[in-house]
């Protein structure tokens, strides 16, 4: 009988850990639901007692979306683990996930503690997340990087004290593939009780290992992969959902002992659904999510896929649910149209979001001669992470541009700043430069743009314009935010604003990150 290996999605943890990466409460709700429809076995929500915002998320997912089972991670400190038990106890299946460090790296130069302080660390801390939930995972942070009798010493102590999977972290992506899945193969010799639970495999990209020891894994023992869509996460990011599954899949052969439970023809939707959220676009030529990866299906390589399918494709587009179509939406089809587009790509909206956007594509419509399916994901993208009325310190009411090639873009712009109206100009290198700046002028409060990202969502001098951007405030917390609109610099100016919004929130909350 071939062995099931669970799929642990940790893109709304690991995954929003990436730089720029942050993602709004009703964002994240958006994913989870996606990743129930894409069959995975858990949902990592979030580190509750990180913020606010990530307790929140966590406890809505854990309320709503049903199938998975809903994990949340905390250190194996008290007040951690009863965070994550608060934020996770009303799901249909609970999981805490609680870690500490095991590298003498970590130990000495993070945690400062000796190795028997550790292992009370973790047993504590399993012990306690057991006494709220059966379901209990404990990793030993770093593991790749731990002396392997070490590693088995903290793991034999944490399964005797009620983990029912251990996941082997490979945090820094140090490991090559054959050291990892002997590593694994080990631990299941040295500690003979992990038979009995899940191990698990949670690889980093650093060195473009990450899917590769995370199958190597799944090849000497381990069955649950921890992985994200798209592969994103911190630094270089974490295994690739979509290049686990598809590996177990495609070369069957190879793996014929394993299987997942992963309904592959939702891949192509639920990377599209990260990415528009995240503002984390896809590489080109990523594998399996690519726009490049069924690029043959597009012309190229035509002759030969024209000779036999199989001559240049391993695997059919159509099984990661890959369609190639695009165009949908002439001036008159209507709004039936716009909410099957919704659904298909996995925007279950309420009836005022669904509202908005078929709005928004009706303006659109109007000044466009046609609107395509991306511009329907790229609208709803924006309307999920927009603000709520109260959360809206600072409104655009307008703004005039002058520019040309003889004068300094000169930008105008009057804004509604806690119900004040307060106008300002600047000049910038173009026009975005300049509207950036004379909305930067209003504000009070120290907050810079970092960075600026611009995309057109399809061909044409007519594309909607994609805008993702991050601000900075002066104690370093990043808030990212994106708009579309047909005008860049409408979108550049409505991204920022709502950036800044996220900015001067997190300070009248008093945000905390850790
Ligand atoms: O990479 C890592 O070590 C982690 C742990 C918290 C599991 O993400
Ligand atoms: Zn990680």
């Amino acid at each position: 009988m071939p062995t099931k290996i669970l799929i642990f999605d940790t893109t709304l943890r690991d995954g929003e850990q990436s730089p720029g990466a942050s993602l709004t409460v009703s964002e994240k709700l958006l994913i989870a639901k996606q990743l129930a429809k894409l069959g995975v076995d858990v949902i990592e929500a979030g580190f509750p007692i990180s913020s606010e915002g990530d307790f929140e998320s966590v406890k809505l997912i854990a309320e709503q979306v049903k199938g998975p089972i809903i994990c949340a991670l905390a250190r194996t400190l008290p007040e951690d683990i009863d965070r994550a038990w608060e934020a996770v106890k009303d799901a249909e299946k609970p999981r805490i996930h609680t870690f500490v460090a095991t590298s003498q790296i970590h130990i000495t130069q993070k945690l400062r503690k000796t190795k028997e302080e550790v292992i009370k660390l973790a047993v504590d801390g399993v012990a306690r997340a057991k006494s709220y939930c059966k379901d209990v995972e404990f990793s030993p942070e770093d593991a790749a990087r731990t002396d392997i009798d070490y590693m088995c010493e903290v793991v034999r102590a944490a399964i005797k004290a009620g983990a029912t999977t251990i996941n082997i972290p490979d945090t820094v992506g140090y490991a090559e593939p054959e050291e990892y899945g002997g590593r694994i193969k080990a631990l299941l010799e040295k500690v003979p009780e992990a038979k009995n639970i899940v191990v698990s495999v949670h690889c980093h990209d650093d060195l473009g290992n990450a899917a590769a020891n995370s199958l190597a894994g799944v090849r000497n023992g381990a069955t649950q992969v921890e992985c994200t869509i798209n592969g994103i996460g911190e630094r270089a990011g974490n295994a690739s959902l979509e290049e686990v599954a598809m590996n177990l899949k495609v070369r069957k052969d190879f793996f014929k002992d394993f299987f997942t439970e992963i309904k592959t023809e939702e891949i192509f939707n639920t990377s599209r659904m990260v990415s528009e959220l995240t503002g984390l676009v896809v590489q080109r030529n990523k594998a399996i999510v690519g726009q490049n990866a069924f690029a043959h299906e597009a012309g190229i390589h035509q002759h030969g896929v024209l000779s036999g399918k199989q001559v240049y494709e391993i695997m059919d587009a159509a099984s990661v649910g890959w369609r190639g179509d695009n165009l949908v939406l002439g001036k008159h089809s209507g709004k039936h149209a716009v909410e099957a587009v919704l659904k298909e790509m996995g925007y279950e909206l309420d009836k005022e979001k669904v509202e908005i956007v078929i709005g928004k594509i009706k303006a659109l419509a109007d000044k466009k001669k046609e609107v395509m399916k991306e511009d329907i994901v790229a609208i709803a993208a924006d309307v999920v992470g927009e603000l709520k009325g109260e959360e809206k310190s600072v409104e655009l009411v307008e703004f005039t541009i002058s520019t040309g090639n003889k004068i300094k873009p000169n930008a105008h712009v009057t804004l509604l700043i806690n119900g004040e109206k307060k106008s300002g100009e600047a000049k910038g290198v173009g026009p975005v430069d300049a509207i950036s700046n004379a909305i930067t002028s209003l504000i009070e409060q120290p907050i810079r743009l970092k960075e600026y990202g611009l995309k057109a969502i399809t061909g044409g001098t007519d594309a909607l314009a994609d805008v993702s951007i991050s601000v900075e405030d002066n104690s370093g917390n990043v808030f990212k935010a994106n708009a579309v609109n047909e005008d860049i610099v409408m979108a550049s100016a409505m991204a920022l604003i709502k950036g800044l919004n996220r900015a001067l929130n997190f300070r009248v909350k008093g945000g905390k990150e850790i």
